[in-house]
């Protein structure tokens, strides 16, 4: 066995790994109503080609209220309790355990950021935790609305019927999204927040939505099967950032995730997913001294996925400095079906192609060459 840390083994909650390389979550825009194609079919599969990988889906909406905005209503999957969408992501699924690898789908809304007129043709207000758009969004501002209480309760309750469905269609488990800006990570944060009820004004009463969807997505699937991904010092969709906020604030919810881990083990999530500071939504940025994920790591016992800025050096030393980190790779797996592979033998790695990120069809999805095929074709052209 490897004595490099990650690649090694590990267990995360009910889902056992053969390495601590993971796919963080990414935004593709090539479903179709909302569907995963059949070109996520093989996009997925050729990234778990290392047996024991885990593979984040990308954001994926949790009900047709949920999304609308800059990435279109249907190019972004769903997941909610439709037979269409189901048997798409059974199809995605059962490729990447054809490979032996894992996958956990990510559960998104997006809150007070998305497109109001898309909303409104389906009969959806535009909703966030406040009437507070982001800045600069003149038409968000005009349209968006608090979430009443019984709202809240109903958006919880479809993270849940949202959970329940990515395991129907055969997913290990779930990550919530409740980072980069979107309306859990709008509810942390004191300037898109301005509630005066128990879900604003205090460290606690801010971190209740997260830690609400958590409790009820985990007791309907079990911890084991839920993770959670935050970026405590990302600036993306104007969250504002503080030393004097931010480190409570999210001091606050890894000490609430610990504590249910510790007073009930079978309360324990599978993980924690951290955006470190140098990663700002898909940008990368230069961190102020004071911005660390460390006051955090202190805190959690459980495993932990680090993701932002990792290439294969940083990767290894920051998975040897304990026994359960994880490292999230995202825009290298675009461009490297085979990562793992190519990590695992220190392989030259393709670089990314930013304009095809968000565009439809296979070019820079599923064409990104493997590391064998490359080799082959220059020995053909060597020949
Ligand atoms: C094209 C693209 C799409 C992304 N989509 C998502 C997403 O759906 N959900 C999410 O939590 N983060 C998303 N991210 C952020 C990545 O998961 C990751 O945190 C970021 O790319 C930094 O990691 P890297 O330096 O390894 O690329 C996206 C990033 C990129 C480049």
């Amino acid at each position: 066995m490897s004595t490099v840390n990650l690649f090694k083994p590990i267990k995360i909650g009910a889902t056992q790994l053969q390495n601590r390389v993971v796919m963080a979550p990414l935004t593709r825009t090539r479903a179709q109503k909302n569907i995963p194609s059949d070109l996520a079919v093989e996009y997925y599969k050729q990234r778990g080609s290392s047996p024991g990988t885990l593979l984040i889906s990308e954001a994926t909406y949790i009900h047709p209220s949920s999304g609308g905005g800059g990435f279109g209503a249907e190019t972004v999957p769903g997941i909610w309790n439709d037979s269409a969408i189901v048997a798409g992501w059974k199809k995605v699924i059962d490729g990447v355990h054809s490979e032996g690898s894992k996958m956990y789908i990510q559960l998104w809304d997006i809150g007070r950021v998305a497109d109001y007129e898309i909303l409104s043709k389906n009969g959806y207000d535009l909703t966030g935790p406040s009437a507070i758009a982001q800045a600069g969004d003149e038409e968000g501002a005009k349209h968006v609305r608090a979430l009443t209480i019984p709202e809240i309760k109903q958006k919880v309750q479809r993270y849940v019927d949202a959970a329940k469905a990515a395991l129907e269609a055969g997913a290990d488990g779930v990550e919530v999204h409740s980072a980069n800006g979107y309306l859990p990570d709008q509810f942390i944060h004191w300037n898109s927040n301005h509630r005066t009820d128990e879900y604003g004004g205090s460290i606690e009463n801010r971190a209740r939505f997260t830690l609400e969807i958590i409790d009820a997505v985990s007791a309907a699937i079990g911890a084991d099967r839920v993770g959670v991904r935050f970026s405590p010092w990302t600036t993306f969709q104007d969250m504002e950032v503080s030393e004097e906020k931010t480190l409570p604030q999210f001091k606050y919810l890894f000490e609430q995730l610990e504590k249910r881990g510790v007073e009930d083990a079978s309360k324990r999530l599978s993980y924690i997913h951290v955006i470190e500071p140098r990663a700002n939504g898909i940008f990368d940025m230069t961190p102020e001294p004071w911005q660390s994920n460390e006051p955090f790591r202190k805190i959690w016992t459980g495993n932990l996925i680090r993701a932002g800025g990792f290439n294969r050096q940083l990767a290894i030393d920051t998975a040897q400095e304990d026994d359960k980190t994880l490292i999230a790779f995202g825009r290298r797996f675009i461009a490297n079906p085979d990562l793992v592979y190519r990590l695992e033998k220190d392989l030259p790695l393709t670089k990314w192609d930013r304009d095809t990120f968000y565009v439809p069809g296979p070019k820079g999805y599923t064409d990104y060459p493997f590391y064998k095929d490359q080799l082959e074709q220059d020995q053909e052209l060597k020949q």
